[in-house]
């Protein structure tokens, strides 16, 4: 029987700078996202790419002296570019897309002469102001004390011939469909609020003022707008109109669109408009995820904060710090960044709770019985409590997964490694350990412990890949006891099991040790 498929993206990320901790959070939210989904027996493309057109790339190549192209390449595969900085952070992306590829290139140009020869592409006059010496349009709120928000220098009124997109045509299919595939809430009024009520405008989709760009291939010196150019994105790599793929059919509609909040209005206006020019259904879900704010700010290297996602997670290890961004924020909510917030996360749930669990839990298994349980049992107070959360476990998760509530998905988990710390303390295994008619008792609560571990660990995987592995190791859990179907039943690991004694997973940061070391990066 063929499996049922998920289809997951990210935005695709401008190659015009380095990728900082903002831009890693969403790749890991769709990370988690794709391994959740696998996990869950789904086939799963998740695509993720770079955005490497427009006229902010051109300048930027031309300032540090290379072609466009060579800039790009710098910026994707060159020592700390995108692609390390994915494989570092363990994104288990199923397909990347460069808008530079040929096929993509070639796939664009057939997409806008379509939509031209359908009429939902006109040449017009594009009016607006023009800033000379940087050959760009703006609008007025783009200028910055009515000048050019680049070079500061003046702007004036200017018209060129360009090409328009027939957005308007299709203003109420999309109102009276917006609430059904946008989330969270709030974007959805502030679509509608904002744009869809005081009505939609056609919308320029070609450029003269710079070359950097797909080429409209019947009218030379137009190149089209990078935002059709990357939107397209999410078909073509799927094999829309060009041969490189063949799955379209397999995987089109998406199924949800992760998408920063300033680029909602793109993913669900414009995106939607020109699906339904090209007949295409329209995606199930575009999610519009908040930022990582900096001292307030959406970007800044401020105070001392370290957003260089790269020297975090070679400190503090991936998995801390994918477990940080999803247990920290609320996905579709803004939250403040800052080192403190970072550590202090690690130590009150990695150390303290989960890694001191493990490690406490194994090193009674090794101390009181040489690694391996005895196969006798008393159950006994406490017990249910704690095998009824973790078997129960698995139903709150997944109801928060599947609406992409990371952070409570996490909550519920460490509510369980709690309530086995805290079973530790009722039960008191070093009292137990005394007398050897309480052998029986301390193997079950033992046994009562790995399990509760065993069942987090499971649903952990999608968040710390690595670090579960490791806990699964030492725990004597075997893969089939990792699986998710393995959630719903508490009891599963051998009676008598042996575990492995191995390094602490989470150790415990110091936190002013930490702080100062952070503000030298
Ligand atoms: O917008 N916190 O690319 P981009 C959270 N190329 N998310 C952040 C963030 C922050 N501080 N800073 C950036 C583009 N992001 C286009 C997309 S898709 C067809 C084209 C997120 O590199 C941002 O919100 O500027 C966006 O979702 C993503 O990183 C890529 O941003």
């Amino acid at each position: 029987m063929n499996k049922p498929t998920f289809y997951i993206t990210t935005p695709i990320y401008y190659s015009s700078g380095k990728l900082h901790i903002g831009h890693t959070y969403c790749s890991v939210a769709a990370d988690v996202m794709a391994r959740y989904k696998r996990m869950r027996g789904f086939d799963v493309m998740f695509l993720t790419g770079t955005d490497e057109h427009g006229m902010k790339v051109e300048k930027s190549a031309k300032a540090a002296g290379v072609t466009p192209k060579e800039f790009v390449d710098e910026i994707l595969l060159g020592e700390g570019g995108i692609l390390d900085l994915w494989k570092l952070m363990n994104i288990s992306y199923d397909r990347f897309i460069r808008t530079t590829d040929d096929y993509h290139i070639k796939s664009i140009q057939k997409i806008f002469r379509t939509l031209y020869d359908k009429g939902d592409i006109y040449k017009s006059v594009y009016k607006g102001l023009y800033c000379t010496p940087c050959e760009a349009f703006w609008t007025e709120n783009q200028l910055i004390d009515g000048n050019c928000p680049d070079c500061g220098r003046s702007v004036e009124n200017a018209e060129e011939e360009a090409y328009f997109f027939r957005q308007s045509k299709y203003a109420d299919r999309i109102s009276e469909l917006i609430g059904d595939y946008l989330e969270p809430i709030t974007r959805v009024n502030e679509m509608v609020n904002n744009f869809l009520k005081p009505g939609l405008e056609d919308i320029c989709v070609s450029r003269t003022t710079f070359s950097w760009g797909v080429p409209v291939d019947f009218d030379p010196g137009h190149v089209v707008y990078v935002w059709v150019d990357a939107l397209s994105n999410y078909i073509t790599a799927l094999g829309y109109d060009n041969d490189k793929y063949h799955d379209f059919d397999k995987y089109w509609p998406c199924d949800v669109h992760f998408v920063g909040k300033e680029i909602v209005r793109l993913h669900s206006i414009l995106w939607q408009a020109m699906l339904l020019a090209l007949d295409l259904p329209l995606p199930k879900k575009v999610f519009g995820t908040g930022w990582l704010l900096f001292d307030g700010d959406k970007i800044g290297k401020s105070r001392g904060n370290v957003i260089d996602p790269i020297i975090l997670a070679e400190r503090y290890g991936v998995d801390a710090l994918r477990f940080f961004l999803m247990r920290e924020y609320i996905f579709g909510k803004d939250g403040n960044f800052t080192n403190e917030i970072l550590i202090t996360r690690i130590n009150s749930d990695l150390a303290n709770d989960l890694g001191n669990l493990v490690s406490r839990t194994v090193s009674m298994v090794e101390k009181y019985f040489g690694g391996t349980l005895p196969g006798e049992r008393t159950s006994g107070e406490y017990d249910n409590e704690l095998i009824l959360m973790a078997s129960n476990l698995h139903k709150v998760y997944e109801i928060n997964m599947e609406k992409y509530a990371f952070q409570d998905a996490l909550a519920d988990i460490l509510k369980v490694t709690s309530r086995a710390n805290k079973y530790i303390d009722e039960t008191s295994p070093w009292v137990l350990a005394k007398d050897d008619l309480k052998k029986p008792r301390l193997a079950t609560v033992l046994y009562n412990l790995l399990e509760a571990i065993r069942i987090c660990t499971v649903l952990l995987q999608p968040f710390m890949p690595d670090s579960c592995l490791e806990i699964f190791r030492q725990i004597g859990a075997n893969e089939e006891l990792s699986l998710y179907e393995s959630t719903a039943t508490f009891g599963l690991l051998p009676k008598e099991v042996t575990v492995v004694k191995g390094d602490i997973i989470f150790p415990r940061l110091d936190l002013e040790k930490e702080l100062s070391m952070l503000a030298e990066c």
